[in-house]
């Protein structure tokens, strides 16, 4: 890790899907740099390619060509091991439909994420950190629920206190309110503000949503591949 680079930084990616005649090229030369503690929002039509530039930068999904340095390093050059330790440590997901595991309640799955990496703060530690974060989202009295047994903002909420257990310094957020109404996505919207705020995490939140792309400092456009920022 470098001190003096940028939380993240894109050089010219590009995602082809594809080959040959059937081939689309997605991502045409995506350049990007965000300090720690920023905030942006994603635009673009259906299609545009928003949520498959997340995906390259949370290592979900490979670029055909070009960077994606994380705290300076280019994730693509490390090891399969490494990338999930990156993955589980420093990078927090938020998707459109929460994924959730529908068997396990509220406070186990808002904890998993801390099984999976080994070295992350023991039992105590993530456990007072999930009520803390549970009961910042008005969570509390629901812990003991169950995916099904919630409203879609609620799930959405939960999903949001997973992708924050384990402190990450970005939190790649993809269309987080598509299947919230008003009142559920201006409340998630305001815990993303928040959150950026109070803990500092840096956001890259996609979204067709206006209200939640003012809430974010900087907007990204997609034009034919590009990200054009204001
Ligand atoms: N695995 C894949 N194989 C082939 N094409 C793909 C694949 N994943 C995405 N695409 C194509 O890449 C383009 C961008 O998709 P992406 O999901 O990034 O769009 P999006 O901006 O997130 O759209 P939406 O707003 O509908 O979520 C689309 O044309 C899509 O069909
Ligand atoms: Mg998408």
């Amino acid at each position: 890790m470098d001190a003096s680079a940028s939380l993240l930084e894109l050089r010219a990616v590009c995602k082809r899907y594809g080959t040959g005649a059937a081939a689309v090229d997605v991502l045409s030369g995506v350049d990007l740099t965000l300090e720690a503690g920023a905030s942006l929002a994603v635009l673009g039509p259906s299609g545009c390619g928003k949520s498959t530039l997340l995906n390259c930068i949370g290592t979900l999904d490979r670029p055909t060509s070009g960077e994606v340095l994380l705290e300076g390093a280019d994730w693509q050059r490390l090891a399969p091991r490494e990338i999930a330790r990156l993955r589980a440590r420093r990078i927090g997901f938020v998707f459109q439909l929460h994924h959730l595991l529908p068997q396990c309640t509220v406070w186990e799955n808002v904890l998993l994420p801390t099984l999976a990496d080994p070295s992350a703060p023991p039992g105590p530690e993530a456990a007072e950190r999930a009520a803390r974060l549970l009961e910042r989202v008005g969570l509390s009295a629901r812990k003991n629920h169950r995916p099904g047994e919630l409203s879609g903002g609620e799930r959405q909420r939960a999903a949001v206190v997973r992708a924050l257990i384990n402190r990450p310094a970005l939190l790649l957020a993809d269309e987080p309110t598509g299947s919230l109404d008003a009142a559920s996505a201006e409340s998630l919207g305001d815990l993303l503000a928040g959150l950026n705020r109070e803990e500092g995490v840096t956001l890259v939140v996609a979204t067709h949503s206006a209200e939640l792309a003012r809430r974010m400092a900087r907007t990204g456009r997609f034009e034919a591949g590009r990200l054009v920022l204001s």
